[in-house]
């Protein structure tokens, strides 16, 4: 066995799009290719950029990414027998049935055709769509062609699966329901997702990355990532707020609260100088929100986004 096995690695990873613009910085992390990686960030932070590329989609400008040891460019072929990919613009096939258009991937894959027809009536009932298997892709609504094809790579063998934004355009309950299926699936593949829902990678994910402006500002378990912080309360008021004794850290959050991250005792003090002021906080627990905005706000304020 390699030594890089059961693990997925980038090596100062980068991207430059043809009309100049830069995607991704450097970016160097490794993960074990099990459960489940969420990866956050804003609009155009590089989340589909790198998810591209580490599905060999898309080649990188410099860097390198190897996948259980197999490198994505020279052994894209070879990855890609063990992939499943779910883009984020991606689209069911519009004159097909899921059930057909899983079907034929499947049997694409080399599976017979009863099989493939079998694989996919289980993969879209276990979306909850068995009442539409039969019925043209054009009629379904918006979440369900995203379901459907979540449904494809649930019926595909794959042990590595990419999901770009699988739980946009879901409602509250079916991305609930889609994150039990994700749980699951985490079990037995290697799942790399990315979301705008923080909520889901605080759920479902055993790591999480967080890019910025291209780079990856933090990577971790979420204990981890709380615990890097070294704070374990997180204090909001609102805008301009003059806080009575600080030993954490404080920045202003883009929806215009001060926010600091800060220890128990210190919270209690605080909150204690504000009710006196008769001044609204909230003070709870850190959150991946929290810490989500912590680390936007203090890389953009070192120039982190191009
Ligand atoms: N084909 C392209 N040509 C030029 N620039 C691109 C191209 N694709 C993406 N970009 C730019 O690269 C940056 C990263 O885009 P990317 O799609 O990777 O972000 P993202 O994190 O997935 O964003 P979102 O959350 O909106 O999906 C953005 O500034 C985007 O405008
Ligand atoms: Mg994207």
């Amino acid at each position: 066995m390699s030594a890089t096995a059961g693990e997925l690695r980038c090596e100062g990873l980068g991207k430059v799009y043809p009309n100049g613009k830069k995607a991704l910085g450097s970016v160097s992390f490794s993960i074990p290719t099990n459960g489940i990686f969420a990866l956050i960030g804003r609009n155009g932070a590089g989340k589909t950029t790198l998810t591209r590329i580490l599905s060999t989609i898309l080649e990188p400008s410099y860097g390198k990414a190897t996948i259980d040891g197999l490198d994505v460019m020279a052994d894209a072929t070879r990855l890609r027998e063990r992939m499943a990919v779910v883009p984020q613009e991606g689209r069911t096939i519009s004159w097909t049935t899921p059930t057909q258009m899983i079907g034929s991937y499947l049997m694409w894959r080399g599976l017979g055709y009863e099989e493939s027809r079998a694989k996919a009536r289980e993969a879209i009932a276990q979306v909850g769509l068995e009442k539409h298997a039969d019925k043209l892709n054009s009629t379904l609504s918006g979440g369900m062609k995203r379901k459907v094809l979540v449904a494809m790579v649930i019926a595909s063998d794959a042990e590595l699966v990419f999901l770009d934004e699988p739980s946009t355009g879901l409602d509250p309950i079916s991305r609930q329901e889609l994150w039990n299926i994700l749980t699951e699936l985490g079990k037995k593949r290697f799942l790399f997702l990315t979301t705008h829902y923080l909520e889901e990678a605080e759920q479902i994910a055993d790591r999480i990355g967080i890019l910025n402006g291209g780079n990856l500002v933090a990577l971790g378990t979420l204990p981890e990532l709380r615990s890097k912080l070294q704070y374990t309360y997180s204090l909001k008021a609102p805008r301009g707020t003059a806080l009575p004794t600080i030993q954490g850290e404080s920045v202003t959050r883009r929806d215009g609260q001060v926010q600091i991250m800060t220890t128990e005792d210190e919270a209690l003090a605080i909150s204690k100088g504000l009710i006196e002021r008769k001044t609204q906080f909230s003070v709870n627990p850190v959150t991946l929100d929290d810490i989500f905005h912590y680390l936007v706000a203090q890389n953009e304020s070192a120039g982190g986004r191009t």
